[in-house]
């Protein structure tokens, strides 16, 4: 049998690139090659394509990895990167690589891949309008309100009376697309809205002002089994900033997470891990998610972050969770790989 093609799609053109990369190589270096020939190939940050020779990926930063696309890597125009993979696996993270953008290129292509489709893909993305979907679905979210960029400019004095008689202090602002914690704040008191909301405003045009929890924070990776989303373990997160920041989710030893949960008792893991498997149904994700949320002092279990993707970095929440239920790195993403092809083969259109 022929081996399968698999493009590992990494970098890319959104802030998370350089987590992409990290993601992209981990996938790179535990992709079985008894099934698999792996093709890395790298979106630059202006959207084009190279196929890039191993060596690369191995590159500190995607800045790097660009300084060499000219000499040492393949420009690939979009039309023909079908001619180049069989699969993709996406390690993109962020806008343009989770969001249903490099799906709808996909789709278009006829290649198969890794995660969601367009929509849910986009609504994984959206922090505002899947706040809306999961609370229709009956479940527990943050009370939140979106502030658009134009309303601050035009509206403030308004929005910050609003925005005080609806949640007091602490808050939490946040743009309504991005990941890796980028311009989260939690807001301690009415003299720092004004500086969180502008932070949030960096990333996008329009800024989630949420209630802010105070609990344990959890991560379920949901993978599907013939056809059913279930969890995989979960894991308790004890982040040693004041939240779960970017250095909380990337330095080295820097947070402490228990997979599975030490402080949890397990029959509210039950109770969270249906949850999060309903979160992921009622948005339609596909392959598999990683849904994120608190556990409040009052036993409720909220969904905060549910995302179409996940990042692949050695200790990332897929492979800490797949190792608990005894597969190695090689085996998730072989399984991931297999159950995307399914679900494409299944799939009436793009969605
Ligand atoms: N309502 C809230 N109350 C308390 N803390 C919060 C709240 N919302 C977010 N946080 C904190 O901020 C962190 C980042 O927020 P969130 O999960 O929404 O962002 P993200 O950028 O999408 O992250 P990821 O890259 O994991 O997808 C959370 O992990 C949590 O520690
Ligand atoms: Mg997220």
């Amino acid at each position: 049998m022929e081996k399968l093609r698999v493009g590992i799609i990494l970098g890319g053109m959104s802030s998370e690139n350089e987590v992409s990369l990290n993601s992209g190589r981990n996938v790179y270096d535990n992709l079985d090659r008894e099934m698999y020939i792996p093709v890395p190939v790298f979106m630059h940050h202006n959207g084009g394509l190279w196929v890039i020779p191993w060596q690369l990926v191995s590159q500190n930063t995607t800045v790097d990895v660009s300084d060499h696309l000219e000499k040492e890597a393949r420009h690939i125009p979009y039309e023909q990167l079908k001619e180049e993979i069989d699969f993709a696996f996406i390690a993109l993270h962020g806008k343009y690589g989770d969001d249903g953008c490099i799906q709808g290129l996909l789709e278009l292509l006829g290649i198969p891949y890794t995660g969601s489709g367009i929509l849910a893909s986009a609504l994984g993305m959206d922090k505002h309008i899947q706040q809306k979907i999961l609370r229709w679905g009956g479940i527990d979210v943050p009370r939140s309100i979106v502030v658009p960029e134009y309303e601050w400019r035009n509206n403030k004095k308004a929005l910050e009376k609003q925005i005080h008689d609806t949640f007091g202090f602490p808050l939490v602002t946040k743009p309504t697309r991005e990941g890796s914690s980028m311009g989260v704040t939690i807001v301690r008191d009415a003299g720092a809205l004004d500086d969180g909301i502008n932070d949030a405003l960096e990333w996008d045009n329009a800024v989630l002002v949420e209630e802010y929890l105070d609990g344990i924070e959890f991560s379920s990776i949901v993978i599907e089994e013939d056809g059913e989303p279930k969890a995989l373990s979960l894991t308790e997160i004890y982040p040693q900033s004041e939240f779960y920041t970017y250095d909380d989710k990337y330095m080295p030893g820097r947070c402490r997470k228990f997979t599975p949960p030490k402080n949890i008792p397990a029959d509210v893991v039950a109770r969270i891990k249906e949850e999060v498997v309903r979160a992921y149904k009622v948005l339609g994700f596909r392959s598999y998610g990683r849904i994120d949320g608190f556990l409040a002092h009052d036993g409720r279990v909220l969904i905060t972050d549910p995302n179409s993707s996940s990042g692949m970095a050695p200790s990332s929440f897929f492979f800490e969770q797949a190792a608990e239920s005894g597969m190695l790195p090689s085996m998730i993403i072989s399984k991931l790989i297999e159950l995307s092809l399914t679900i494409h083969k299944e799939k009436r259109g793009p969605l």
